[in-house]
């Protein structure tokens, strides 16, 4: 498989997206080994859109096969909100614990069950120039006051499936992501990757 630079700092979804292929001898670079590259603009109004502008953007700047993850927490009574804004919702630079604790305030008096949600990620993959793959997972599930569980990362305490009446931090980490949005995403995207690494009959851009 061709060596590809996995845009983002975000350590928690590294660490879910390593996992994930940890079997498949996939090569990831991280961003911090690139220092110097400057941040990709993310004002785009979905996930899909600042994935794809991560995507190329990265790959522009660094000549490599890029995969951009763009997710976050979409609340339905709250119109949809925190979404694109998930990881800066509470205050800038992004602090998970700020970020429970406004989402938990905004619920207030709300009951369960109209505290409906879902966690969306959408993945792009680019190299110089060019869009080659996007896909997109959801999981549904409903935002609770007591913060449960030490897995995960963001907003995985708060964040209840309700059929197996655990949080998606309760969940040890391949469970997780056999059901999760990042899962469901990268199950989509890893094949379409090799397909088009194939066709390409190359190992590098
Ligand atoms: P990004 O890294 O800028 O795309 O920010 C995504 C934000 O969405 C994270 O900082 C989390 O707050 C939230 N988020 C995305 N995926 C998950 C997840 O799997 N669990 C919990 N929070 C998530």
């Amino acid at each position: 498989m061709p060596e590809i630079l996995l845009a983002t700092r975000n350590a928690g979804k590294i660490r879910e997206i390593r996992r994930m292929t940890a079997a498949g001898g996939w090569v990831w670079h991280g961003l911090d080994a690139l220092p110097d590259v400057p941040a990709a603009v993310e004002d785009g109004a979905t996930f899909a859109e600042n994935a794809r502008r991560k995507a190329l953007h990265y790959a522009q700047a660094t000549g490599l096969y890029t995969l951009a993850d763009d997710s976050g927490l979409e609340v339905d009574c709250l119109g949809g909100e925190p979404g694109v804004h998930s990881a800066r919702y509470a205050s800038t630079p992004r602090d998970d614990t700020a970020n429970n604790r406004k989402l938990v305030a905004a619920l207030a008096g709300v009951p369960l069950e109209r505290r409906t949600a879902r966690f969306r990620c959408a993945l792009a993959l680019a190299r110089p120039g060019e869009l080659l793959v996007e896909t997109e997972g959801v999981v549904a599930g409903l935002i609770i006051d007591e913060p449960r569980g030490d897995n995960g990362f963001g907003y995985d305490p708060h964040f209840l499936i309700p059929a197996l009446g655990r949080t998606t931090a309760e969940l040890p980490p391949d469970e997780k992501n056999a059901l999760s949005h990042r899962g469901q995403a990268l199950r989509d995207m890893l094949p379409r990757m090799e397909a088009h690494f194939q066709a390409e009959g190359q190992r590098g851009v």
